[in-house]
């Protein structure tokens, strides 16, 4: 439903992306995986229109995305998680959720409300923090924030960008468990995460990034057992 072909991406006179190909079939989860400065957060970025992309083509569910700006993309049912977080730190968990909804508050305010309600039940810990500034919720707690405000918006397709980064072990459980969640409840992802073993557990098939390059694809069970992926990324 996602394809990306020959994408080229350029920093000014610096190459981040040079020639990348991918695609997500619906209901998958992919996993994107590589080391820093890889181009990871970069093809994310042009996915969902916030990085301006060279040469290449991107469509979803046959449409060209090139050219289009974020909040269309947005519409069209594709939502990011940024790397990061970014959540808005003086403003409360509430307020926080529905901007992730802001296109569809006035149309739908019915819609809206249920989704954070469900949201509330994906993670009561937020229902309980819900009227509390988003800048004093510990890590784990904003990371689960990102993840529902993305969700507000109730997309097909979520990409995820390194959504376990600088959690305790605990909270990187519970995040990639909900990331499962999510695909029983239908979303396809792409998942770009920095602990490959589990980003491969998780996952139906995996893009290996290098160098802004796809440098190995393939089911995530195979790559799992891969000798150069062992050596190189899960650290043995
Ligand atoms: N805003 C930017 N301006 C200039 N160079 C950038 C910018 N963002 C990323 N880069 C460079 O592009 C390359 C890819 O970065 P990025 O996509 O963030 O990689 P990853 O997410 O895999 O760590 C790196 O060399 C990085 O330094
Ligand atoms: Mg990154």
């Amino acid at each position: 439903m996602l394809s990306v072909n020959n994408l080229h991406v350029n920093y000014g006179m610096a190459q981040a992306l040079r020639g990348v190909d991918l695609h997500v079939n619906e209901g998958e989860i992919v996993a994107l995986i590589g080391r820093n400065g890889a181009g990871k957060t970069t093809l994310l970025k042009a996915i969902t229109g916030l990085v301006k992309v060279k040469e290449g083509e991107i469509t979803y569910l046959g449409q060209s995305l090139i050219g289009q700006p974020a909040h269309e993309i947005m519409k069209k049912g594709i939502s990011h998680v940024p790397q990061g977080r970014q959540i808005f730190g003086d403003q409360t968990v509430e307020e926080n959720l529905l901007l992730g909804a802001y296109t569809q508050i006035k149309k739908n305010p019915k819609q809206v409300q249920q989704q954070m309600e469900r949201e509330y039940e994906r993670f009561p810990r937020l229902k309980e923090r819900r009227n509390q500034q988003a800048g004093t919720l510990s890590g784990g707690e904003q990371q689960m924030l990102a993840l529902s405000r993305a969700l507000m918006s109730n997309p097909q397709y979520l990409v995820l960008d390194e959504p376990s980064m600088g959690l305790s072990p605990l909270y990187v459980k519970l995040i990639l468990d909900t990331v499962s969640q999510l695909r029983q409840e239908g979303k396809t992802i792409l998942l770009v995460e920095q602990i490959a073993g589990a980003a491969l557990s998780i996952s139906d098939r995996a893009y290996v990034m290098s160098s802004g390059q796809v440098e190995m694809t393939g089911n995530s069970q195979d790559l799992l057992h891969d000798e150069r992926v062992i050596r190189t990324y899960l650290g043995a």
